[in-house]
């Protein structure tokens, strides 16, 4: 796959650890799905990093970050006007499914969700945390068709409990469900989905190398053997993934 540049439009904070940035990509921004990534380079470091391509327009794409370690605080400090290399779309997104999509996004798994919810039109976001500081989605500019929700651990902001326990509240026959977060949180909901016979996709994240199926660095357990991240996902049918 060829090596693009994209020229860093706008960099913006969004709470204590997270930020957003625009970046000029026309070459892709139009067909890129929701839940494929950019496999991104970042100044001074050779391995790049994988983001998911959080929105997107005819000509822009926007990736939502959370500071991790060296690499996701040095992309931080990367201003407007800068080229930034990168690899993509990568991947596989989510596939739409009959019935009316509730997304559920752990705290930086949101990313993994807006343009999916952006495209589908009618549908519920919902953005899990620990508390209201961790939450900002409300940042994100959706159509009044998309329906916003919070779960906070704590109370501090809309139903008070995580995600599964939102799930298991609001989930109703017809739904379809789309979720991106930590691994507890999907193999919850996994269970959940099975008992209520709901289908669901979820994009799963692994530590990656090369992000195009060549290292094997990313695999991942699935009823079906193993899997690679990069290639056979991120995005994969609920009831495929294997947590152990
Ligand atoms: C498909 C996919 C989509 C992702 N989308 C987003 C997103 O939209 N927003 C966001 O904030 N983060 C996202 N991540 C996680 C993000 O890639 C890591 O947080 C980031 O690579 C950490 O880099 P670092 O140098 O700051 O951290 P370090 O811990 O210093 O990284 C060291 C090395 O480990 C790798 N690494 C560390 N954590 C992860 C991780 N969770 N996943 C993959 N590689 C990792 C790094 O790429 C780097 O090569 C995604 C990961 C995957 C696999
Ligand atoms: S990162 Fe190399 S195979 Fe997936």
């Amino acid at each position: 796959m060829r090596e693009r540049k994209a020229v860093l439009l706008a960099h913006e904070t969004l709470t204590e650890d997270t930020f957003r940035i625009v970046l000029h990509a026309p070459e892709i921004a139009a067909g890129v799905e929701g839940g494929q990534f950019v496999h991104l380079q970042v100044p001074g470091f050779s391995l790049r990093r994988p983001f998911t391509v959080a929105d997107a327009d005819a000509e822009t794409i926007t990736l939502i970050i959370r500071r991790q370690g060296r690499g996701t605080a040095a992309l931080e400090q990367v201003k407007p006007g800068s080229r930034l290399a990168f690899l993509g779309p990568l991947g596989n997104g989510f596939r739409p499914l009959p019935g009316q999509g509730l997304l559920l996004g752990g705290g930086i798994g949101t990313a993994a969700l807006i343009l999916l919810a952006r495209r589908l039109g009618s549908c519920t976001l919902v953005m899990g945390g620990r508390s209201s500081g961790e939450l900002w989605l409300d940042q994100v500019h959706l159509p009044p068709s998309v329906v916003i929700q919070y779960a906070s651990d704590d109370g501090s902001q809309g139903f008070a409990g995580n995600l599964v326990q939102y799930a298991r509240k609001n989930l109703k026959p017809g739904m379809w469900v789309a979720a991106c977060g930590p691994r507890r949180m999907l193999a919850g909901l996994q269970e959940l989905l099975r008992q209520r016979k709901i289908p669901g996709q979820f994009a799963l994240e692994e530590r990656m190398a090369c992000g195009l199926g060549a290292c094997r660095g990313c695999t991942c357990d699935t009823v079906k053997g193993n899997a690679l991240v990069c290639k056979d996902g991120p995005v994969f049918a609920a009831e495929e993934v294997v947590f152990s």
